[in-house]
């Protein structure tokens, strides 16, 4: 009995230490990644796409306003196709970011989990854009 007692512990103190260390492990790398990125690594050259169109999804909150913000206030990008389902906020980014950063803005009006995902090459001068950058920052989609 004693014999079993102590093999079953021994599973689990193997099964709890492993999971800790595993998690230790993954956090410090991904700290680690963060840091290197943030304050070491060499920033991807974005001229070569500063001439054709950025096209951002779920640009209107979250991630995909941030990641706007970052490619016209940082990295010069100055043309951007928005897509949104919300006009009014498509509007506010796009008066601000024309205003802060004389950007050039085109946007479109498309909901991901109503419209026809085929469409989306319908909407207004989609189908003709140059597109360099392509920003998936959506939330959900079905
Ligand atoms: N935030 C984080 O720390 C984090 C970390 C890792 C991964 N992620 C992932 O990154 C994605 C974005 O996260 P988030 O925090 O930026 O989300 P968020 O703040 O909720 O922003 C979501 C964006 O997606 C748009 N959107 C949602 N449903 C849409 C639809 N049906 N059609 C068109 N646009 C739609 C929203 O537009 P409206 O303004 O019109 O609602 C908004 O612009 C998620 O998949 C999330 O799991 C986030």
């Amino acid at each position: 009995m004693t014999f079993l007692l102590t093999w079953l512990y021994n599973i689990v103190w193997w099964i709890v230490s492993s999971y800790i260390t595993f998690r230790f492990v993954r956090s410090t790398h991904v700290l680690l990644r963060s840091i290197w990125a943030h304050f070491f690594s060499t920033p991807l050259d974005l001229k070569p796409y500063q001439d054709s169109w950025t096209v951002v999804t779920g640009c209107t909150d979250g991630i995909g306003r941030a990641y706007i913000e970052e490619l016209a206030k940082a990295r010069g990008i100055r043309k951007f196709y928005l897509i949104g389902r919300n006009p009014e906020k498509l509007n506010k980014i796009n008066n601000e970011l024309t205003s802060r950063y004389n950007c050039e803005i085109k946007t479109a009006i498309f909901d991901f989990e109503k419209d026809d995902l085929d469409r989306i090459i319908d909407l207004p001068g989609f189908r003709d854009l140059e597109v360099g950058i392509l920003s998936m920052c959506l939330s959900r989609a079905s």
